[in-house]
């Protein structure tokens, strides 16, 4: 296989082993699952272990939650945000979709990335552009985007604004030097990987988070679908959720 390959490690021991090593750096990796299966503690945990393992600057970038609702999360798992932020090594940004235009969260991320340079960034989640792309399914943006207004049906429009809009975040996101974990919000039915449809061909790589129901028990479940660049394991991989955060069992099988 190919030459050597820098590698970002995930904070989680036994994912960087299912993946020989990490994720190959600078890539944008689809973290993809349903409500409540892990999705922003893994994001958290891959900067928390960043910064204070790696020495490595992350930035999260929220649409879905409150700088309080992170902190508090994080602090579950004994990861304290605020002092990593006044030691420099970690930014919290929040967005609203009801707040803020997409061209200008697009704005301020390039200023912060520019001036903060971060190694690691977390975007929770790319299915808020869905969201965006309905309020912003007006004649300028569709213009903005190259598209005519009277070429489509209302609800046509705002599914080709949101796929483009995506496109756009997981392109730029690929011209930053820094590893990016982009959360997808996975509706229960779905044969696709995120609600979009495009972001999983764009990215890089595929990671979905499974909450199984085994013998009236739950069970967490991890498999990595893609990772370009790199060899990885297939398997459907076991993992916890505990007092300090996530850990993947490689050694035990889902059953
Ligand atoms: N302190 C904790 N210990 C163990 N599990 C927790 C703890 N806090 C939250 N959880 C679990 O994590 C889930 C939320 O994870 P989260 O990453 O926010 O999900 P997602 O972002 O995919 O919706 C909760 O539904 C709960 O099952
Ligand atoms: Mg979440």
């Amino acid at each position: 296989m190919g030459g050597f390959v820098e590698r970002t490690r995930t904070g989680m021991e036994g994912l960087d082993e299912l993946l020989n090593g990490g994720i190959p750096k600078n890539a944008v990796v689809l973290i993809s699952g349903g409500a409540g299966s892990g999705k922003t503690v893994m994001g958290l945990q891959f900067l928390v272990k960043g910064a204070t393992q790696y020495g490595e600057k992350g930035v999260f970038v929220t649409f879905e939650e409150t700088r309080d609702d992170i902190l508090g999360q994080a602090a579950q798992f004994g990861w304290d945000l605020a002092k990593l932020e006044n030691e420099g090594t970690l930014k919290i940004v929040t967005f609203s979709p009801s707040k803020h235009h997409l061209s200008f969260v697009n704005f301020q991320l390039d200023e912060m990335i520019n001036t903060f340079k971060p190694s690691r960034l977390v975007y929770d989640s790319i299915s808020t552009i869905g969201v965006y792309a309905e309020i912003l399914a007006d004649v300028e943006t569709l213009a903005s985007l190259g598209i005519k207004k009277e070429d489509l049906a209302t609800e046509l429009r705002s599914d080709a604004i949101t796929r483009r809009a995506v496109m756009d975040i997981m392109s730029k996101l690929k011209g930053y030097r820094l590893t990016s974990l982009v959360i997808s919000e996975l509706p229960k039915q779905s044969n696709f990987l995120s609600r979009d449809t495009v972001s999983e061909f764009a990215a890089d790589g595929i990671i979905v988070l499974h909450c199984l129901e085994r013998k009236e028990k739950k069970i967490r479940a991890l498999e990595v679908l893609k990772m370009r660049r790199t060899q990885h394991s297939m398997d459907l991989i076991p993992m916890l959720m505990g007092e300090n955060g996530i850990e993947v069992l490689t050694k035990e099988k889902v059953y």
